[in-house]
């Protein structure tokens, strides 16, 4: 595991110090609290020694919060950038068998303990002869909570189940779907002779982490209540707008008087019946102090849990936009209940490295090379330029806002699969960083000291 003990060290340091700030517990308190010798707990929170599982458990046995609380992540991605070699990952290859016959092979790609990604190169064992969905040779999963998208290549077929309907979808090189969870589903080979196989990107994003430890305690009861339907705009926006007025025991007629709006309307709009217009929506915002962004919760458009996208019918798009492209980038599936996912085939035009061919996320980005064409590639970490060549096969993960810029390799134009996707930073963490004062997102990421002065201003 490619860790730097010190560093981990010392943002476990920090997010101790953070803790005893947010509980108001100076040195000799949290000693006091933690059974500490006096005059070390500045030792730990400065990362001079290490944070024991022994302090961890005494900390959540004292203190109002969880062990994972103060427990930072590992940090396997040092240089900005990590490469998977196609060696690597056909050494953990491995047959998983399903009713007693092999059906897929398995192997890792890219991941990293940073980004909810769990990416595998997958190839259909199961040979079919038709494209029917109830084959008995075909044998389903019973759906995962992983989100899935998933890129094809070569004669695969795809098979979901949606509400009890079965589906099969013949697939070709460079055809995607993304796939909503826990939706049962398989894939097959169409042929014994060509390659057929799949790159299954699953990833969590904010399903994973806080959010399913938290729903977990509340209970499966809460978890509904709290869902809102994400197939109804309206109804989804009555979901938020009820949320608010129960949160800030708003009435309905509150609401008109403090929006103008009348209260027919008011009753229409929040019981999902009536849709608010841009103006109307402003003052409803207005009215309930919130961003006009709160009201409109994303709805997917998925069909039968599924948006499928053929390559037939993508129209590739130069980047830059003018003067010699760098790059021809094609859309691949994707859906609107995940803004932060970006699913693109990039195809390298260029032989140089150009400005202008400087591709920067704020996404966590995984990279495949499809095909057999090598690629270079050039990314900037802590003001350090490194390059290396990604041969066909190969996978990386690339933290946000590192700069990729990709350039030919060996002559031919390689082609590159890019899956993108949130992590923990939303855009509401995004704008709570923006709001801070001046060195307050250094403390953020590193608490470094006591929420006071002990000597006074
Ligand atoms: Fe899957």
């Amino acid at each position: 595991m490619d860790v730097t003990p010190d560093d981990f060290t010392r943002r476990a340091g920090a997010l101790l110090r953070s803790a005893a700030n947010d509980l108001k517990r100076d040195d000799e308190n949290a000693e006091r609290d933690l059974g500490l010798e006096p005059g070390t707990f500045h030792e730990y929170v400065g990362g001079r020694r290490p944070v024991s599982w022994e302090l961890l458990r005494r900390a959540a046995c004292v203190w109002p919060l969880n062990e994972r609380d103060l427990l930072p992540v590992h940090d396997d991605c040092p240089l900005g950038l990590r490469i998977v070699r196609a060696k690597e990952s056909a050494a953990s290859s491995r047959v998983v068998d399903r009713a007693g016959r092999p059906y897929y092979e398995y192997r890792d790609t890219a991941m990293s303990r940073i980004a909810s990604y769990r990416p595998e190169w997958i190839r259909m064992l199961q040979v079919v002869d038709d494209d029917d969905a109830d084959n008995p040779d075909v044998q389903w999963n019973h759906g995962h909570l992983l989100y899935q998208f998933t890129y094809f290549v070569g004669p695969v077929n795809y098979y979901h189940r949606w509400n009890g309907g079965s589906h099969c979808v013949p697939m070709r090189t460079g055809d995607s779907v993304w796939g909503l969870p826990f939706a049962p589903h398989s894939f097959t080979a169409r042929s014994g002779e060509e390659p057929a196989y799949i790159l299954a990107l699953t990833y969590g994003g904010e399903l994973v982490g806080d959010a399913q430890r938290e729903l977990s305690v509340l209970g499966p009861a809460t978890a509904r209540a709290l869902a809102l339907d994400a197939r109804d705009r309206d109804a989804a926006t009555s979901g938020v707008l009820q949320s608010f007025l129960a949160a800030g025991l708003v009435t309905g007629a509150e609401l008109a008087a403090r929006t103008g709006l009348a209260p027919d309307r008011v009753t229409g709009i929040v019981g999902g019946t009536a849709r608010p217009d841009r103006d109307e929506l402003d003052r409803l915002a207005d009215g309930l102090g919130v961003s006009a962004r709160e009201l409109l919760p994303p709805v997917t458009a998925t069909r039968g849990g599924v948006t499928v996208r053929f390559a037939r019918d993508a129209t590739p798009w130069h980047v830059p936009s003018t003067g010699a492209p760098a790059y021809a980038v094609t859309r691949l599936a994707d859906d609107p209940l995940h803004p932060n996912t970006s699913a693109l085939q990039v195809d390298v035009l260029t032989d140089e490295m150009r400005p202008e061919g400087r591709l920067t996320t704020a996404q966590h980005q995984y990279v495949y090379v499809l095909g057999t064409e090598p690629a270079r590639v050039m990314w900037v970490a802590d003001g350090t330029t490194h390059t290396e060549v990604l041969e066909a096969g190969d996978s990386a993960y690339v933290k946000p806002d590192v700069p990729l810029t990709f350039a030919t390799a060996g002559g031919g134009a390689p082609r590159l699969l890019l899956l993108r996707i949130g992590g923990a930073v939303s855009t509401g963490v995004r704008s709570a960083l923006g709001a801070m004062p001046e060195g307050g997102i250094q403390r953020y990421v590193a608490e470094d000291r006591l929420w006071y002065s002990r000597e006074g201003n």
